[in-house]
Protein backbone atom coordinates (compact mmCIF):
# COMPACT_ATOMS: atom_id res chain seq x y z
CA UNK A 1 0.00 0.00 0.00
CA UNK A 2 2.54 2.60 1.13
CA UNK A 3 1.98 5.90 2.32
CA UNK A 4 -0.14 8.93 1.20
CA UNK A 5 2.91 10.64 0.11
CA UNK A 6 4.22 7.63 -1.56
CA UNK A 7 1.31 7.60 -3.50
CA UNK A 8 1.01 11.68 -3.83
CA UNK A 9 4.59 11.34 -5.30
CA UNK A 10 4.12 8.59 -7.85
CA UNK A 11 1.07 10.27 -8.97
CA UNK A 12 2.92 13.67 -9.47
CA UNK A 13 6.15 11.89 -11.01
CA UNK A 14 3.86 9.75 -13.23
CA UNK A 15 2.48 13.29 -14.76
CA UNK A 16 5.95 15.17 -14.87
CA UNK A 17 7.37 12.34 -16.79
CA UNK A 18 4.83 13.34 -19.30
CA UNK A 19 6.94 16.77 -19.66
CA UNK A 20 10.43 14.89 -19.92
CA UNK A 21 10.60 16.08 -15.83
CA UNK A 22 12.02 14.43 -13.46
CA UNK A 23 10.98 14.27 -9.59
CA UNK A 24 13.05 13.46 -7.03
CA UNK A 25 12.12 13.38 -3.52
CA UNK A 26 13.84 14.86 -0.60
CA UNK A 27 12.88 13.49 3.24
CA UNK A 28 12.82 16.83 4.73
CA UNK A 29 9.81 18.12 7.04
CA UNK A 30 8.18 21.35 6.13
CA UNK A 31 6.62 24.11 8.34
CA UNK A 32 2.54 23.57 7.32
CA UNK A 33 0.80 26.05 8.28
CA UNK A 34 -2.91 26.44 9.05
CA UNK A 35 -5.15 28.10 6.47
CA UNK A 36 -8.37 27.18 4.59
CA UNK A 37 -6.08 27.10 0.57
CA UNK A 38 -4.10 24.80 -0.21
CA UNK A 39 -2.25 27.57 -2.10
CA UNK A 40 -1.12 29.19 0.52
CA UNK A 41 -0.15 26.23 2.82
CA UNK A 42 1.89 25.03 -0.48
CA UNK A 43 3.55 28.57 -0.89
CA UNK A 44 4.52 29.04 2.97
CA UNK A 45 6.31 25.88 3.16
CA UNK A 46 8.37 26.18 -0.34
CA UNK A 47 9.11 29.74 1.07
CA UNK A 48 10.38 28.43 4.19
CA UNK A 49 12.56 25.64 3.11
CA UNK A 50 16.61 26.71 2.32
CA UNK A 51 17.18 24.46 -0.32
CA UNK A 52 19.32 25.72 -3.25
CA UNK A 53 17.68 23.80 -6.30
CA UNK A 54 14.37 23.72 -7.78
CA UNK A 55 11.71 22.65 -5.50
CA UNK A 56 8.04 21.99 -5.63
CA UNK A 57 5.54 21.43 -2.20
CA UNK A 58 2.11 20.05 -3.04
CA UNK A 59 -0.71 20.17 -0.63
CA UNK A 60 -4.18 19.17 -1.32
CA UNK A 61 -7.40 18.27 0.31
CA UNK A 62 -11.10 17.10 0.01
CA UNK A 63 -13.87 19.70 0.61
CA UNK A 64 -17.11 19.04 1.41
CA UNK A 65 -19.92 20.86 -0.21
CA UNK A 66 -22.38 19.98 2.75
CA UNK A 67 -19.62 20.73 5.65
CA UNK A 68 -18.40 24.45 3.95
CA UNK A 69 -15.25 22.34 2.71
CA UNK A 70 -14.62 20.67 6.10
CA UNK A 71 -12.07 18.40 6.29
CA UNK A 72 -10.23 20.86 3.96
CA UNK A 73 -7.11 21.42 5.54
CA UNK A 74 -7.48 18.56 8.16
CA UNK A 75 -7.87 16.16 5.13
CA UNK A 76 -4.99 14.11 6.91
CA UNK A 77 -6.25 14.76 10.17
CA UNK A 78 -9.65 13.73 9.86
CA UNK A 79 -8.10 10.44 7.83
CA UNK A 80 -6.22 9.81 10.90
CA UNK A 81 -8.95 10.15 13.36
CA UNK A 82 -12.11 9.24 12.36
CA UNK A 83 -11.20 8.18 8.70
CA UNK A 84 -13.77 7.14 5.69
CA UNK A 85 -16.20 5.01 8.21
CA UNK A 86 -16.40 8.86 10.27
CA UNK A 87 -16.88 10.60 7.09
CA UNK A 88 -19.67 8.46 5.85
CA UNK A 89 -21.23 8.60 8.99
CA UNK A 90 -21.31 12.53 8.80
CA UNK A 91 -22.98 12.28 5.23
CA UNK A 92 -25.50 9.60 6.68
CA UNK A 93 -28.92 10.29 4.97
CA UNK A 94 -27.70 13.69 3.23
CA UNK A 95 -28.42 14.05 -0.38
CA UNK A 96 -26.35 17.17 -0.76
CA UNK A 97 -23.24 14.65 -1.70
CA UNK A 98 -21.45 17.55 -3.64
CA UNK A 99 -17.52 17.26 -2.76
CA UNK A 100 -13.67 18.30 -4.42
CA UNK A 101 -10.47 17.44 -4.33
CA UNK A 102 -7.68 20.89 -4.55
CA UNK A 103 -4.47 20.59 -4.78
CA UNK A 104 -1.70 23.28 -4.89
CA UNK A 105 1.92 23.00 -6.51
CA UNK A 106 3.92 25.58 -5.58
CA UNK A 107 7.41 25.69 -7.32
CA UNK A 108 10.45 27.80 -7.06
CA UNK A 109 13.81 27.44 -9.15
CA UNK A 110 16.05 30.24 -8.55
CA UNK A 111 14.55 32.43 -10.98
CA UNK A 112 10.85 32.12 -10.50
CA UNK A 113 8.28 31.30 -8.37
CA UNK A 114 4.48 30.05 -9.32
CA UNK A 115 1.82 28.26 -7.91
CA UNK A 116 -0.68 25.92 -9.94
CA UNK A 117 -3.58 24.51 -8.76
CA UNK A 118 -5.84 21.50 -9.57
CA UNK A 119 -9.65 20.82 -8.89
CA UNK A 120 -11.66 17.71 -9.61
CA UNK A 121 -15.47 17.77 -8.84
CA UNK A 122 -17.42 14.80 -7.72
CA UNK A 123 -19.39 13.71 -4.82
CA UNK A 124 -19.19 11.43 -1.54
CA UNK A 125 -20.44 7.83 -2.58
CA UNK A 126 -23.06 5.95 0.23
CA UNK A 127 -20.00 3.18 0.82
CA UNK A 128 -16.13 2.99 0.64
CA UNK A 129 -15.33 0.88 -3.00
CA UNK A 130 -12.19 -0.40 -4.53
CA UNK A 131 -8.73 -0.43 -3.11
CA UNK A 132 -7.02 1.53 -5.91
CA UNK A 133 -5.57 5.16 -4.99
CA UNK A 134 -5.41 5.92 -1.53
CA UNK A 135 -6.87 8.55 1.54
CA UNK A 136 -10.26 9.20 0.51
CA UNK A 137 -10.58 7.48 -3.14
CA UNK A 138 -12.63 4.53 -1.80
CA UNK A 139 -15.54 7.20 -0.69
CA UNK A 140 -14.96 10.18 -3.82
CA UNK A 141 -16.85 9.50 -7.33
CA UNK A 142 -15.97 11.93 -9.38
CA UNK A 143 -18.47 13.47 -12.00
CA UNK A 144 -16.57 13.24 -15.11
CA UNK A 145 -16.99 9.23 -14.65
CA UNK A 146 -19.12 6.92 -15.19
CA UNK A 147 -20.14 6.67 -11.02
CA UNK A 148 -17.04 4.49 -9.78
CA UNK A 149 -14.75 6.18 -7.25
CA UNK A 150 -11.44 6.95 -7.60
CA UNK A 151 -10.34 3.63 -5.37
CA UNK A 152 -12.21 1.20 -8.59
CA UNK A 153 -9.75 3.17 -11.07
CA UNK A 154 -5.99 2.51 -12.11
CA UNK A 155 -3.88 5.15 -11.81
CA UNK A 156 -3.66 5.90 -14.85
CA UNK A 157 -7.63 6.69 -15.24
CA UNK A 158 -7.14 8.98 -12.19
CA UNK A 159 -4.30 10.61 -13.42
CA UNK A 160 -6.66 11.74 -16.61
CA UNK A 161 -9.16 14.04 -14.07
CA UNK A 162 -7.33 14.17 -11.04
CA UNK A 163 -7.08 17.12 -9.04
CA UNK A 164 -3.07 16.75 -8.60
CA UNK A 165 -2.74 15.91 -12.31
CA UNK A 166 -4.43 18.80 -13.23
CA UNK A 167 -1.96 20.97 -11.00
CA UNK A 168 1.08 19.15 -11.83
CA UNK A 169 0.03 19.07 -15.77
CA UNK A 170 0.06 23.41 -15.43
CA UNK A 171 3.22 23.06 -13.99
CA UNK A 172 4.73 20.45 -16.73
CA UNK A 173 3.41 22.59 -19.56
CA UNK A 174 4.79 25.86 -17.75
CA UNK A 175 8.49 24.35 -17.13
CA UNK A 176 8.34 23.66 -20.89
CA UNK A 177 7.45 27.18 -22.31
CA UNK A 178 10.67 28.49 -20.27
CA UNK A 179 12.84 25.93 -21.92
P1 LIG B 1 -1.60 16.53 2.02
O1 LIG B 1 -1.67 17.52 3.16
O2 LIG B 1 -1.41 17.19 0.70
O3 LIG B 1 -0.61 15.44 2.25
O4 LIG B 1 -3.00 15.80 1.89
C1 LIG B 1 -3.95 15.83 2.92
C2 LIG B 1 -4.74 14.55 3.00
O5 LIG B 1 -5.66 14.49 1.91
C3 LIG B 1 -3.88 13.31 3.00
O6 LIG B 1 -4.12 12.61 4.19
C4 LIG B 1 -4.35 12.52 1.83
O7 LIG B 1 -4.59 11.19 2.19
C5 LIG B 1 -5.64 13.20 1.37
N1 LIG B 1 -5.55 13.27 -0.08
C6 LIG B 1 -4.85 14.17 -0.82
N2 LIG B 1 -4.90 13.86 -2.13
C7 LIG B 1 -5.64 12.73 -2.20
C8 LIG B 1 -6.00 11.90 -3.30
O8 LIG B 1 -5.64 12.10 -4.47
N3 LIG B 1 -6.74 10.83 -2.97
C9 LIG B 1 -7.13 10.55 -1.71
N4 LIG B 1 -6.80 11.26 -0.66
C10 LIG B 1 -6.05 12.36 -0.91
Amino acid sequence: MGTSSDHKYAEAKEVLSEYGIELERLSIDRVEIQADDPEIIAEYSLKALDVDMPLLIEDAGLYIDKYYGFPGPYSSYALRTIDNPGILKLMDGEENRGARYLSAVAFRDGKNSVTFRGEVKGFITHEMRGTGGFGYDPIFAPEESDGRTFGEMSAVEKAKISHRARAFRKLGEWLQSQD
